[in-house]
């Protein structure tokens, strides 16, 4: 059954600049920590790079049909701090910016919804060499990079993310190893983590002194935690998972300070003076909106052994994706109930949900992804369910538009409506993306 939503609820794909464009040396780009990691051996399942991705840079206006080809009412995408600001910091690079104003021109002309988002973990790497996020300066050239971009295409833009997922940013970054830059240090990791929250602060104030009156946000990776067992020890693992996942970003960007709880368990390992006086007002600006990016449902246990947190995620229980992440769509009406009781009011939008399957080309040249199909269909009910709870849900942007660059596992995990033959960059739509246009064009015709 297709859930039905309230009138001018926006339904779209999602995207990020590294992820799909390739193109990393041409019109004056610079390089970024995700081109020095995924080219430093190891790093990157089979070496894959971004280098060519989807090509996406050289083929705008054909992405952008087949976005219009599945109705999509949104497309979120990511700018390329690299593309804008080269070295960071200094001179603007406009054939960069131009790439994305003809990309809101396309948008605009197909009668598409942009969100454009600020920052996808593609940090210019002379920044990196100067600290990266663990350095307090990064938060102020965040700020700038953000008002050169606002200054050119403050008017085409309705709704920016600053940060997507800083959880992931510092945490896989610079606890985990397992993303750029690559470091396992929890006192960088920290840091990192409250930059990265202090230079979406910095960037909210950029955006709205800039032209325009484009909605603000920023977009939070959540995690539905349970305690594996009743056993308080579980107990108290899970509530740390939940601390360390959600409510370190979710507290100081609502309420303006950090969990005690956490505080305290930190500050055995590390400092955790790192925040001014001023920062937790600057970082818990108003917002026009709260994206939620939903991937995962988490079981917690206790186990010492585990650094940092003592904890251990069990293995799902039920059906899992190609990824290996419990599939648990009730947890989606969960974690949206739970920010629109604890953090709201503010309007949601589910910035990113999707699922990796094992996609291959049938011998008829189709793709049937019904496995999609089935965690798309569960997830958008479970979405429509937190509305009928009381949740103000406003939108859902399926994680993604295209096969791409999955970071760390590079491209041998396919999240999109869209298959990508990367030999040749042959764009098959699945039949997800079959599903995804009737469900579009059925909500058109409700809210006419
Ligand atoms: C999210 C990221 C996105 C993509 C999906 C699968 O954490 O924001 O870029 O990698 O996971």
């Amino acid at each position: 059954m297709t859930p039905t939503f309230p009138p001018g609820f926006l339904l779209g794909t999602s995207t990020a600049a590294y992820q799909i464009e390739g193109a990393v040396r041409e019109a004056g780009r610079g390089p970024s920590i995700w081109d020095t990691f995924s080219h430093t051996p190891g790093k990157v399942y089979r070496g894959d790079t971004g280098d060519i991705a989807c090509d996406h840079y050289h083929r705008p206006s054909a992405d952008l049909d087949m976005i219009a080809e599945l109705g999509c009412q949104t497309y979120r995408f990511s700018i390329a701090w690299p593309r804008v600001i080269p070295a960071g910091q200094g001179p603007v690079n406009h054939p960069g910016l131009d790439f994305y104003k003809r990309l809101l021109d396309g948008l605009h002309e197909r009668g598409i919804i942009p969100m454009a988002t600020l920052y996808h973990w593609d940090l210019p790497q002379p920044l990196q060499d100067a600290g990266g996020w663990a350095a307090r300066d990064t938060t102020a050239r965040f700020a700038d990079y953000a008002a050169a971009v606002v200054a050119e295409l403050g008017d085409l833009v309705p709704f920016w993310v600053t940060v997507n997922e800083p959880w992931v940013s510092a945490f896989a970054g610079y606890l985990q190893g397992r993303h750029a830059p690559g470091l396992t240090d929890l006192a960088a990791a920290l840091r990192a983590s409250h930059h990265l929250l202090l230079g979406h602060g910095y960037a909210c104030q950029a955006l709205r002194a800039g032209p325009g009156s484009g909605q603000v946000g920023i977009a939070l990776n959540l995690t539905d935690v349970e305690p594996g067992t009743g056993d308080p020890l579980d107990k108290a693992a899970a509530e740390r998972i939940d601390g360390f996942e959600n409510r370190w970003f979710l507290d100081p960007v609502r309420y303006g300070r950090y969990p005690e709880d956490m505080l305290t368990w930190y500050g055995g390992k590390a400092d955790v003076l790192f925040a001014d006086e001023s920062d937790l007002g600057l970082i818990a600006q108003p917002l026009d909106f709260l994206g939620v990016n939903y991937y995962e449902y988490q079981r917690i246990v206790h186990d010492q052994d585990e650094p940092v947190h003592a904890a251990r995620e069990l293995p799902p229980a039920g059906p899992a994706t190609h990824g290996g992440v419990a599939i648990e769509p009730a947890a989606l009406t969960r974690v949206l109930c739970r920010v629109h009781e604890n953090y709201g009011p503010v309007p949601l939008y589910v910035t990113e949900n999707g699922a990796s399957f094992n996609d291959y080309i049938d011998p008829e040249g189709r793709v049937n992804d019904q496995e999609r199909i089935d965690y798309l269909s569960a997830h958008l009910a479970a979405a429509a369910e937190s509305i009928r709870r009381g949740v103000d849900l406003r939108g859902y942007y399926i994680w993604s538009l295209l096969d791409n660059f999955e970071w760390a596992h590079g491209y041998s995990s396919r999240f999109g409506l869209i298959y990508v033959d990367y030999r040749t960059q042959t764009r098959i739509p699945k039949a997800s993306a079959a599903w995804f246009r009737g469900i579009t064009s059925q909500e058109k015709r409700s809210s006419e």
